[in-house]
């Protein structure tokens, strides 16, 4: 089977395939996900949320997120692996940028990392690049600022904040940057900033004329149950399924039907 690269996402753009790409963060899921031939993989530090049941993404660490990236790097066999900088693990210090980036490639054999915000961590891009590590951007609701934010509502419908976001997707590009994200902003904003550079751009709640869309898996197949935003579309309800299933169990091990004979030895 043949791997996907930054080099084929970049042909995929070029030629208007739209690039798949989902978020994973254990081998049994990307296994699966990777078998159905998805693009990209995302060890998003949303395993954050998903995972550990914390409220926001700060609280990952690097180390956490290396654990996550080692079994989906193990999975796959096709998929191309990207891993989030978490928070407190690249900002404002492009040495430990580059610290971090090293140690996710060297531990967990993942191909790229992900950074988010534009102008204000450009020293961090260029120095993980400068060590041949593909970084993957990541503009608009960028979750590890929510404190900044305030609210998780849509961003940059207001000019300023939508003008900033298109320089900024500018920068990244400039660096060598070879995929941006941009999450909840309005579509005509994505549709500017896909024009406006020639690498791929990849959304989440960020309408239909960009490059390829991202959603986080627990989300895609229904196994998270609070979580319903407009711009996800549940494509199984597997929640349901695992809750009947587990029911099941409990239920034939009350009534001593589980195990039978033929399950004994
Ligand atoms: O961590 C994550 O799941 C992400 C995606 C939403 C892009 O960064
Ligand atoms: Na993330």
């Amino acid at each position: 089977i043949k791997r996907v690269t930054t080099h084929q996402l970049q042909e995929m753009k070029n030629r208007g395939e739209k690039i798949s790409m989902l978020t994973a963060y254990d081998y049994s899921m990307a296994r699966i996900l990777d078998q159905a031939g998805i693009d990209v993989l995302l060890v998003g530090d949303s395993a954050s949320n998903v995972m550990a049941g914390n409220e926001t993404t700060l609280p990952i660490t690097l180390d956490q997120m290396i654990y996550h990236a080692q079994g989906v790097v193990r999975a796959i066999s096709r998929s191309f692996v990207v891993v989030d900088l978490p928070f407190g693990s690249y900002q404002g210090n492009s040495r430990l940028a580059l610290e971090s980036a090293i140690r996710i490639m060297k531990e967990s054999g993942a191909h790229s990392v992900k950074l988010e915000g534009g102008a204000e961590i450009k020293e961090s891009v260029l120095r993980v690049l400068s060590a041949g590590v593909p970084v993957m951007g990541h503009l608009g609701l960028t979750p590890q600022s929510i404190y900044k934010f305030g609210t998780y509502t849509v961003r940059a419908k207001e000019e300023e904040e939508a003008n900033k976001l298109i320089e900024d997707a500018k920068i990244l590009e400039e660096c060598g940057c070879f995929a941006i994200v941009v999450e909840k902003i309005p579509s005509a904003l994505a549709k500017r900033v896909a024009e406006s550079v020639s690498i791929p751009i990849i959304g989440i709640g960020a309408g239909s004329d960009v490059d390829g869309q991202v959603l986080v898996v627990h989300d895609m197949l229904g196994i998270t149950q609070e979580f319903q935003p407009r711009f996800l579309r549940q494509y199984a309800n597997l929640s349901k399924i695992m809750l009947e299933a587990t029911e099941n169990y409990i239920r034939d091990v009350k009534a001593q039907d589980f195990p039978n004979k033929k399950e004994s030895y």
